[in-house]
């Protein structure tokens, strides 16, 4: 079957499939801190709607599935869908974007479920700021999670962190370091205006650039990467030393539309093409909840990839207002 190619010549082999948009923290540039609604559970995907979809995007080239939330560890036996997952004939990479809290009581069953790759979302390695952060006292069960990850021989293992002005400088070395000697990748991200409450500006962004600068500073030389996916949205560094990698998802300052590869399943069954472009999507539970099979759902893949924008709403001076969902409903 021809593969996912948009209008713009993007190649689309890496679905992020979101089978929540509940989360056991409150981050305060994703979600509100009381009074969130979340979809009813009637709407949410069955394991076997996202493995439908998932062979059906398959068929279509995708060779790399990500999955993520709100928080999936929340959804219960996640292990058991990514083993159904694993299977789709066509995929070749299975990945975890997860807050870490309940890693430490599931890293041996998603193991043994066959998966390896794990994001950690962590901002910071105090206990007070991520309190700040998150609204939630529970660093420490992040940090038991990351290290079980560890012990059990994932990897790689790499570390989310949110990049916000004003904020997270204290945390950037101390985070620097830790990956250096667990062997973590760090990824800033820069933030972006997904937040449930409009705190975003574009002032609060704490820039790449800046980031780099600060690392150099405070620990040494860093190196751009060579022959990394020119697809691959991080940029990435090592220090010279070669202790250590640091990713920046650069969303703000250097947004990678125009090699982006990605498609999203939303947990209530939408295919969305792009993260930031709140008016584009194509409802694929309902057409299958109607009775669409076969090559019905694929047209439905098919004209989600010919709406895509070819690049994000983000204007250059804009402030961002007037994004519909937050990252936790759309499943960064
Ligand atoms: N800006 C940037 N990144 C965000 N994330 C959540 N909200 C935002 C935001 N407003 C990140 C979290 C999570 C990843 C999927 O998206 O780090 O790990
Ligand atoms: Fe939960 Fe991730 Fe959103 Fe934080 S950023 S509230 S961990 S979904």
């Amino acid at each position: 079957m021809p593969p996912l190619v948009d209008t713009f010549g993007r190649l689309h082999d890496n679905l992020r499939i979101s089978v929540t948009d509940r989360c056991n923290i409150r981050c305060f540039y994703c979600m509100p801190e009381h009074e969130v609604r979340f979809v009813p559970r009637a709407e949410i995907l069955s394991f076997e709607e996202i493995e439908r979809f998932a062979r059906v995007a398959a068929t279509l080239g995708v060779s790399k599935l990500r999955v993520t939330g709100g928080e999936p560890l929340l959804r219960k036996d996640l292990a058991t869908l990514l083993a159904m997952l694993g299977r789709v004939p066509g995929i070749r990479d299975l990945a975890l974007t997860t807050n870490g809290l309940l890693l430490a009581e599931q890293a041996e069953a998603l193991y043994a479920a066959g998966l390896r790759r794990v994001n950690v979302h962590l901002d910071t390695l105090d206990r007070e700021r991520f309190r700040q952060i998150t609204r939630r006292d529970e660093l420490g069960r992040v940090l038991a999670g990351i290290h079980a990850c560890r012990r059990l021989g994932f990897g790689p293992i790499k570390i989310n962190a949110v990049a916000v002005k004003g904020l997270v400088e204290p945390d950037i070395v101390p985070l620097a370091r830790f990956g250096r000697e667990h062997g973590f990748e760090i990824r800033f991200i820069e933030f972006m205006p997904l937040d449930a409450q409009g705190l975003w500006q574009r002032d609060k962004v704490l820039l790449a650039g800046d980031i780099v600068a600060m690392l150099e500073r405070e620990i040494g030389p860093l190196e751009e990467i060579p022959d990394r996916d020119p697809r691959a949205p991080a940029l990435e560094y090592r220090f010279a030393d070669g202790a250590g990698r640091i990713g920046f998802i650069a969303s703000v300052s250097r947004p990678f539309c125009l090699n982006c590869n990605r498609i999203r399943l939303t947990a209530d069954g939408w295919v969305r093409t792009c993260l930031l472009s709140d008016r584009v999507g194509m409802d694929v539970k309902k057409a299958f909840r109607d009775g669409a099979r076969g090559e019905e759902l694929v047209e439905i893949f098919r004209e989600a990839i010919r709406l895509k924008p070819p690049s994000h709403d983000l204007a250059p001076s804009g402030n961002g207002n007037g994004f519909i969902r937050t990252m936790c409903q759309i499943g960064g």
